[in-house]
């Protein structure tokens, strides 16, 4: 190869998008790649994309469009541009995206991404589709970062433990996205997280779609659960601290409560998405789950981790929500006190159960997204107004966008701005909260760390 072959990996969607990504570029490195941040100048453009509504699906094409335009300028240049696109739309869709978009050079499935290479050298002469579920496990045939890699990647890192979901929900894609509910083993992720703890990172995020039905084979032969495997990564030297994401309330068992009660470095922060709060509309997205479940689940947790922070999903607007449902999710917010929430308007997904039933007009769902959000922010608000005064454990994480100000995240995963000295990222440091910013947190070093001659501690 003359040159270095130039990279731009774009994510969209969740956290395994972001993960997958990154192991693309890992995968593609020992074949010349090196990573850019624009695809002005890139020899290989890859849309990491996601399907989950259809405004998700849509970017996919605006996007493509701009993409089109630099690879004609570069054609011109007399120089070729291949255009992958990977992740769920391209799981989804398939071969309807070579149809509709001539531009697209390569179609691949987010279970055989590992295969790039040899998709990009067929890619040479022909336009390319992987859309497999292979029978060989993707993970052991992906190259590991480098630890240069790994660093420019930063402190906090997420590392996919299980794939897939058998869930169903009548209104997500993800089951036909993703497949079957997958674990990894034990043993390897507990070896991909000591080699990132020896490159510098100190926070890991454990992702998966259902990430607590994780059931791995344990290095004794049985399954583990995710509470279990977390008990394991604690012990990793150098990882500071843990998190995992996304749960359902379903598998959340005595275990992983358990953890929560046992493991300091396991955060006190926790996405358990609820999506509706009528027991009807439960029902009827198939969620196997009851409101009173999932204040049980929300009370176990707080009776094991009092100061257990929630975040969680709701959609509006589900086919057959009745003003009387929608209340029942709006009152849950007041009775849950979330620290944050996301709410989404339903979104029909070709071939999900939902999609064939009957839809709510749009005024309606629009309304009722305003009407929750009502409940949502100030709540939110209130959550960060209630940690003024308060000393947080700052993971200190990267320099901020002031002179001398550097940003981390609190226990609740709230981001921190604080003034302080470079030397300190990587590390954790109690912090004051003083004021708030519009979604942060701003504070000052408190102990040790704050009689550090240099320091500023005004202005922030
Ligand atoms: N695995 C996670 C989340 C999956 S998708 C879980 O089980 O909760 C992330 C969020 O997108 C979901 O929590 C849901 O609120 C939202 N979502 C999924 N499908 C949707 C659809 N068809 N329309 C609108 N929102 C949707
Ligand atoms: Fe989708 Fe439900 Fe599975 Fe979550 S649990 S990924 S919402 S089907
Ligand atoms: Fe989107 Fe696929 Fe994740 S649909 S949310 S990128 S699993």
């Amino acid at each position: 190869m003359s040159r270095p072959q130039k990279l731009y990996v774009k994510s969209y969607g969740c956290q395994m998008n972001v993960y997958d990504s990154r192991r693309m570029a890992d995968t593609l490195a020992p074949a010349g790649f090196i990573e850019t941040t624009t695809p002005d100048d890139a020899d290989l453009v890859i849309l990491n994309t996601c399907n989950i509504r259809e405004k998700a699906a849509d970017k996919v094409y605006s996007e493509l469009g701009r993409i089109r335009a630099i690879k004609d300028i570069a054609a011109r240049e007399g120089r070729r541009v291949v255009v992958a696109i990977a992740g769920c739309v391209a799981q989804a869709e398939g071969e309807e995206i070579l149809r509709r978009a001539p531009t697209v050079d390569i179609v691949v499935g987010s279970q055989s991404y590992h295969r790039l290479p040899e998709l990009l050298a067929r890619a040479a002469h022909e336009r390319v589709i992987d859309t497999e579920f292979p029978i060989e496990d993707k993970f052991d045939h992906l190259a590991a970062p480098t630890p240069a890699a790994t660093r420019a990647r930063g402190l906090s890192t997420f590392v996919t433990v299980q794939e897939g979901c058998d869930k169903f929900c009548a209104f997500c894609v993800v089951p036909y996205t993703r497949g079957a509910e997958v674990s990894r083993p034990a043993a390897k992720i507990v070896t991909e997280i000591e080699r990132l703890a020896d490159a510098g990172v100190c926070e890991v995020t454990l992702v998966g779609q259902n990430v607590n039905a994780y059931h791995g084979d344990g290095p004794d032969g049985r399954p583990w659960t995710l509470g279990r495997l977390l008990y394991r990564v604690a012990e990793v030297p150098g990882i500071v601290r843990l998190r995992y994401t996304t749960s359902h309330p379903c598998d959340m068992d005595g275990s992983l409560i358990a953890a929560h009660r046992d493991l300091p470095a396991l955060m006190p922060h926790l996405h358990l998405p609820v999506q509706s709060g009528s027991d009807r509309i439960l029902a009827a997205m198939n969620r196997r789950h009851t409101r009173a479940d999932y204040l049980h689940v929300v009370d176990d947790l707080r009776a094991a981790r009092p100061d257990m922070a929630f975040s969680s999903d709701f959609i509006v607007g589900f086919p057959g929500e009745t003003e009387e449902d929608f209340l029942a999710s709006f009152n849950l917010v007041d009775e849950i006190g979330y620290a944050s929430a996301y709410s989404f308007k339903y979104s029909p997904r070709p071939g999900t159960p939902a999609a064939d039933l009957e839809q709510l007009p749009d005024e309606v769902t629009s309304e009722r997204l305003s009407r929750l959000l009502y409940a949502i922010d100030p709540q939110q608000a209130a959550y960060n107004a209630s940690c003024i005064g308060l000393t947080l454990e700052v993971l200190i994480e990267k320099p901020g966008k002031l002179p001398g100000q550097l940003v981390g995240r609190s226990p609740y995963l709230q981001p921190v701005h604080v003034m302080a000295p470079p030397e300190l990222i990587g590390e954790v440091h109690p912090v004051t909260i003083t004021d708030l910013g519009t979604y942060s947190l701003h504070g000052t070093l408190t102990g040790a760390a704050a009689r550090v001659p240099q320091l500023a501690t005004t202005g922030v």
